[in-house]
């Protein structure tokens, strides 16, 4: 039987760039099954020689950044600098999960504390691996958030099924080839290719898969997550993420974050401001300020440029199209756009969009786009109101000087981290990172993802 290829289109040359095996449901099967008979001697390895592998997989990481990040660049629109960027960022975070793994430690913990318990009974805990698991990442950031899982699930002694975003699964198969080729054996990682609408099904139920580890949108996530076995997950989904600005703030301070946070990669970071909510007072002040940085922006076809961009052309034709709906509704809502507003095949100018009111799509949906909307409040009370109105909640912002009032505004925002100052975004990576309401489920970061791909072991010491 001939195998089905999936041409792999760049956003950038409207060419094809590569191929992938579109896997049979058996084909993967075989994979998910040698899988788990890898594990039992991944998981006896001496956890020295798995570090070592890990830590030649980031020095050739290195090595191949650029050819890497050139393919990146092509395969999912991403400017050079900022692919170079990610796996130079990645090959950091491999050496740390390294150094934070060596760093895990068992416990005894004595039974006589409790009332009535026995001087001679111990119970000794570490950690230990879960089994397989199913790492299935994004088209945005398709090194970085599959070796973020990749990683910490190898150095605990899990194997690892690799499934990446079809558009990014050039990128995520060369990654996974530098990891067999730092010396991690065949099966106990392995890349599965094919769409995810056809082949997602049956392996996010499939039985030999023991951790789901997901990043994507939230509409895949909560189907993924009605789906599963009995079965730890951990699910990085969608966002919305607010920039507050209270009337106190360094506007000029403001300006410049919501602009970077907004528009890098075309706002297509789980993590980009999806939405300024700004107090009356300096609202005209703020918005001016933003108009001048987002005419600032450097806008372009990466392919054409060896330099750093901002804004890029979308994933595809499809996602502009959203996008443009989106600008369409607002302003046959009343909304002014202040800049941008057009499109041409997949490349969005980037769009400021001024008095947008909470009957508009934009002021709710997740554009994944250059797009932001400022919605004007009258009160540091309305826009903690209104940004936890939002289904999601991953991020926020909080612009202001008076830190009782950031402190007060991060504390009722209903979201995974507020940043008080700063634009909204994941890195460094060792920090934790999570999502709530539809936002996800679990909490990524080096350490707490090692956390979530082990477990705790206890074993019962009874002295006579
Ligand atoms: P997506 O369409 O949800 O796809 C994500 C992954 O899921 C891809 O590998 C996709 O494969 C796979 N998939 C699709 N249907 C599946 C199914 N039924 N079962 C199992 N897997 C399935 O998301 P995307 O467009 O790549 O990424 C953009 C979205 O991800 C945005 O919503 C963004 O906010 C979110 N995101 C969140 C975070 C975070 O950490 N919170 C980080 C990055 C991105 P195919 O490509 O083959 O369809
Ligand atoms: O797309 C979601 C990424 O996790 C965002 O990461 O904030 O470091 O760009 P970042």
């Amino acid at each position: 039987m001939d195998t089905k290829m999936i041409d792999i289109i760049s956003p950038l040359t409207n060419e094809v760039i590569g191929q992938v095996k579109a896997m049979s449901k058996k084909e993967v099967g075989a994979i998910i099954q040698k899988a788990k008979e890898s594990w039992p001697a991944w998981r006896e390895l001496a956890s020295s020689k798995r570090m070592e592998y890990l830590y030649n997989a980031a020095d050739l990481l290195e090595e191949r950044a650029d050819e890497l990040a050139e393919i990146v660049m092509l395969e999912v629109g991403k400017d050079k600098k900022s692919a170079r960027t990610e796996v130079m960022r990645t090959a950091d975070m491999i050496r740390f999960t390294v150094d934070i793994a060596k760093g895990l430690n068992g416990t005894m913990i004595p039974a006589e504390n409790f009332p009535g318990g026995s001087k001679n009974k111990y119970a000794i805990t570490n950690r230990e691996p879960l089994g397989v698991v199913l790492a299935i990442s994004p088209f945005n950031y398709p090194v970085n958030l599959a070796a973020s899982k990749i990683a910490p699930a190898l150095v605990t002694g899990n194997t690892v099924v690799f499934k990446p975003a079809t558009q990014g699964s050039l990128s995520g198969t060369f990654l996974a080839n530098v990891f067999l080729e730092a010396g991690i054996p065949e099966g106990v990682l392995a890349v599965i290719t094919g769409k995810g609408s056809e082949i997602g099904d049956y392996v996010v139920v499939h039985k030999d898969i023991d951790f789901v580890n997901f990043t994507g949108s939230t509409e895949v996530g909560q189907h993924i997550a009605q789906q599963v076995r009995m079965i730890p997950i951990l699910m990085e989904l969608g966002g919305k993420d607010a920039a507050v600005v209270l009337e106190d703030a360094d506007l000029d301070l403001a300006a410049k974050h919501i602009v970077a946070g907004a528009f890098s990669y075309s706002g297509q970071r789980c993590t980009a401001i999806k939405r300024v909510l700004v107090v009356n007072e300096v609202a005209d002040a703020l918005v001016d300020k933003i108009r001048i940085h987002v005419m600032e922006l450097k806008v372009g076809n990466p392919a054409d440029t060896e330099g750093g961009l901002d804004v890029v052309p979308l994933i595809n034709e499809k996602a502009a199209d959203f996008v443009e709906e989106l600008i369409i509704d607002a302003k046959e809502k009343g909304a002014n756009i202040l800049c941008g507003g057009t499109r041409e095949g997949n490349m969005v100018q980037p769009t400021l969009i001024d008095h947008v009111t909470t009957d508009m799509r934009v002021a709710w949906e997740e554009p994944f786009g250059p797009v932001l909307p400022v919605l004007r409040v009258a009160s540091m009370e309305e826009a903690i109101q209104i940004a936890n109105e939002s289904e999601y909640g991953l991020q926020s912002s909080v612009f202001t000087k008076d830190v009782d009032k950031a402190f007060e505004v991060a504390r009722k925002l209903e979201v995974g981290t507020v940043q008080i100052n700063n634009k909204t975004e994941r890195g460094p990576d060792n920090l934790p990172f999570l999502g709530v309401k539809s936002s996800g489920i679990g909490v990524q970061g080096i350490m707490y993802s090692i956390e979530a791909m082990t477990r705790v072991k206890s074993t019962v010491l009874n002295l006579s």
